[in-house]
C-alpha cells in the first residue's frame, strides 16, 4: 500500500469542487486516512514547493496557495501515487484529457484546482510536512476484501 498527499487548491475550494474531487478518489476505491481544511502560510507553501524554487512562477504560486483555504488529504491505496497523478491529468489543463480532474474541471495552468504528490519520495515528504502522526485514523473499509485480492 502507498500513501499520497492530495490538496484541493484555493481555486478548487472557492469553486465548490472539494466534493467532486473527493468523490473520484472514494469511487476509485482509495481510503482516506487524514484530512483537514486549512489556510497554509506562505512559508509553508515555499517549503512544500521547494523543488520549484528556481522557477519564475515560484513566488506567485506560493503566495496564491496561501491566499485562501485548501482541503489537505492523505489517501491510501495500491499504486496510488501514480494513479492519482493519472486521475489529475497534466499540469496544464489544456493538455489534460477529458475524464481527468483537470481535464474536466479547469482551464488555466495557474488555477489547476488540485495538487498531488509526483513521486513516492515526495509523497512521504509532503505528508510529513502537512500532518502529524496523531492526525491519522486507522480503520478497515468494509469493501476492502472486494477491492483487493
Ligand atoms: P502540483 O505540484 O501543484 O500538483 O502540480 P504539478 O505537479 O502538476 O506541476 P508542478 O511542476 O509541480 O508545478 C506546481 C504548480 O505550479 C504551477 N505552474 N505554473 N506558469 C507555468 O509555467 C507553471 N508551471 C507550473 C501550476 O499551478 C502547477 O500545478
Ligand atoms: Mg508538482
Amino acid at each position: 500500500m502507498e500513501r499520497t498527499f492530495i490538496a484541493v487548491k484555493p481555486d478548487g475550494v472557492q469553486r465548490g469542487l472539494c466534493g467532486d474531487i473527493m468523490k473520484r478518489f472514494e469511487q476509485r476505491g482509495f481510503r482516506l486516512v487524514a484530512a483537514k481544511f486549512i489556510q497554509a502560510s506562505e512559508e509553508h507553501m515555499k517549503n512544500h514547493y521547494l523543488d520549484l524554487k528556481d522557477m519564475p512562477f515560484y513566488g506567485g504560486l506560493c503566495k496564491y496557495m496561501s491566499s485562501g483555504p485548501v482541503f489537505a488529504m492523505v489517501w491510501e491505496g495500491q499504486s496510488i501515487v501514480k494513479l492519482a497523478r493519472m486521475m489529475m491529468g497534466e499540469t496544464n489543463p489544456a493538455d489534460s484529457k477529458p475524464g481527468s480532474i483537470r481535464g474536466d474541471l479547469c482551464v488555466n495552468i495557474g488555477r489547476n484546482i488540485i495538487h498531488g504528490s509526483d513521486t513516492l519520495e515526495n509523497a512521504q515528504r509532503e505528508i510529513g510536512l502537512w500532518f502529524k502522526a496523531e492526525e491519522f485514523v486507522s480503520y478497515t473499509p468494509c469493501a476492502q476484501a472486494f477491492l483487493y485480492e
